[in-house]
């Protein structure tokens, strides 16, 4: 009797032993092959929905969410993942923005921006004469700001349901066994090179003696061990102990600023989010650290009042009045707009209906209004970041859109601790009123202080329909690109009736008031291209603009998810 009682506890003990190990997602052969894996642009699931900036992250987001995993849990397992399979932007070294809708229809956003470290100072870019220094704000120890990320994957953790433990595993497999690149990030690793060995101090795996091919495999062995002592003791992994230790041992040897006192005190914040309607859509965007959000509706809104689908899809018309709305939108960027827990950011005023159409007041249909009769600052940044659009099968929405700033920030890796830095710092006006080595002009509102998070042009974006339902999850890198990029997408899709791989594909225009000029991509039309020539416009032709991840809910409630083409971006479900 007893003997039997003994056996069924066995029992019982090793059925939950086995449902306790989840099967290993990430091996050879594995649902998430790091060997062996394909890009795929777009795809319709009924169920749980991922894009971002690379297949082996997108893969291991569904397949937590085929482990039961909610939106929020893909949400940090791919952020881990991009972390160590997109090099150039995916980080635990920077920091960024997410917005989400919960299914019941709690929206909110979590604020993870890097900050200026406590010795940070006003003029710390500037040489003796007052001149600015941007080298100093873009490369190497001196250009980071305290890393955000890891904080704003812990503030993610109390909407996921599974154990934080296994979130993180997919991401200590893929650095400690390694994963194939593809022809992309060969490339873009072999052009950063002289920059890493002039950025870091130690030898880094991102560097090896001979070019990098499509096909090699990167292993990253410090860094797994970085991840394995967040695995282990949480955010203190991070921002206490070992890893706070290597951090500003690296900090020592070449004037960095960060100390332990500013990775212990950093802190994500909770922000609600800005919300507007258009047109009796929802959208649900970022407020301020971000402009992106404040300026995502300027756009919308100074359009709303516009027959835009009757002018027709990137029509001279249609352009012309979207490129204003771009000229005028981005005029209060550099005088209004900062960390809001430093300065006062008129965020009613700016997204206000009487303000907005105010704004378009001056609107000519026939010609280009010169910038110089529009009051603000210039605006200009470099374009490495990352977004991750995901809708679980429940449907909660998790939009995120994180960065180093540059590609591959700083270019400094953490010796020891193998990862990188960003070059955040660079985001804040390094010398209020006069542009810096990018063009960027800020004010008081964006001037550097100790604590404080530099402004930024991120926008995560969720869409609702006018039933409040789920309808888009949408985002992108690209700098100052990021809004116009979000802006046009939205209005592809809304006005113009495109799909989401349309919507996404189409080439792309900029105006960011200045420069006085709207960027193109080179695929724009050349006829619209001359007829705004003729109305005064200066045009000129640009690199690829956004990397837009996008789902678009479906009435029948399945999810068309598209990938921008213009990268090894990729999409994911079931
Ligand atoms: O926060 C910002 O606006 C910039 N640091 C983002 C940089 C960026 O998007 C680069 N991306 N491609």
């Amino acid at each position: 009797m007893r003997k039997s009682i003994l056996l069924a506890i066995l029992h019982i003990f090793f059925i939950q032993l086995s449902f306790a190990q989840s099967p290993k997602i990430v091996a050879p052969g594995a649902a998430v092959d790091p060997f062996h894996y394909t890009i795929e642009k777009s795809n319709v699931y009924t169920n749980a929905s991922v894009s971002c900036a690379h297949p082996l992250a997108s893969a291991i987001g569904a397949e937590i969410m085929k482990q039961g995993g909610n939106a929020f849990d893909a949400a940090i397992a791919i952020q881990l993942a991009l972390a160590v399979v997109y090099t150039n932007a995916g980080n635990i070294g920077g920091g960024g923005f997410l917005v989400a809708r919960q299914v019941k229809g709690k929206t909110f956003t979590i604020d993870f921006r890097e900050t200026a470290p406590e010795k940070a100072t006003r003029d710390m870019y500037l040489d003796k004469n007052g001149n600015p220094q941007s080298d100093l704000s873009l490369y190497g120890h001196k250009a980071c700001g305290v890393p955000g990320t890891v904080a704003g994957l812990f503030a993610t953790l109390p909407y996921a349901v599974l154990p934080f433990k296994t979130l993180i595993q997919p991401a200590i497999d893929l650095a400690e066994n390694g994963y194939v690149i593809t022809e992309s990030e060969a490339s873009a690793l072999n052009a950063t090179r002289k920059s890493f060995i002039e950025n870091s101090t130690a030898p880094t795996a991102l560097v090896k003696n001979s070019e990098w091919k499509s096909g090699d495999t990167l292993v990253q062995k410090e860094l797994a061990q970085t991840l394995k002592r967040i695995q282990k003791s949480g955010a203190k992994g991070f921002y206490e102990g070992k890893t706070a230790s290597l951090i500003v041992a690296e900090m020592k040897k070449r004037d960095g600023l960060i100390s332990k006192k500013d990775l212990k005190n950093y802190t994500a914040i909770s922000r609600p989010a800005l919300e507007f309607r258009y047109k009796g859509y929802t959208i649900i965007g970022m407020a301020p650290p971000s402009s992106g959000g404040i300026i995502l509706c300027q756009l919308m809104k100074m359009v709303e009042d516009k027959p835009l689908a009757d002018y027709g899809f990137q029509t001279t018309k249609s352009v012309q009045l979207m490129i204003e709305a771009e000229r005028r939108a981005f005029a209060d960027r550099s005088v209004y707009m900062g960390d809001p827990d430093y300065w006062k950011v008129p965020i009613k005023t700016l997204t206000s209906d009487v303000y907005i159409k105010n704004r378009m007041a001056d609107y000519d249909s026939t010609r280009a209004t010169p910038s110089s009769v529009i009051k603000a600052g210039i605006i200009k940044e470099s374009e490495e970041t990352t977004h991750i659009s995901i809708i679980d099968k429940a449907g909660n929405m998790v939009s995120i859109t994180t960065t180093l700033n540059n590609s591959y920030g700083s270019r400094t890796v953490v010796s020891g601790a193998g990862f990188l830095l960003n070059d955040e710092m660079d985001d804040f006006s390094i010398k209020p009123g006069v542009p810096n080595l990018y063009g960027a002009v800020g004010g008081e509102a964006n001037a550097i202080q100790p604590g404080k998070r530099m402004l930024s042009s991120m926008a995560p974006t969720l869409v609702l329909d006018k039933n409040q339902n789920p309808l888009i999850v949408a985002g992108t890198p690209g700098g100052t690109t990021i809004p116009t990029s979000v802006f046009q997408t939205l209005i592809n899709i809304l006005e113009f009736g495109m799909n989401a791989s349309d919507a996404i594909g189409k080439p792309k225009f900029h105006h960011q008031w200045l420069p006085d000029e709207v960027m193109v991509e080179k695929e724009f039309d050349p006829e619209v291209k001359k007829q705004l020539q003729s109305m005064g416009y200066t045009l000129t032709e640009r690199g690829q603009i956004g990397r837009m991840e996008v789902i678009r809910i479906l009435p029948d409630g399945s999810r068309e998810v598209a990938a921008d083409p213009r990268g090894d971006d990729s999409v994911n479900g079931f």
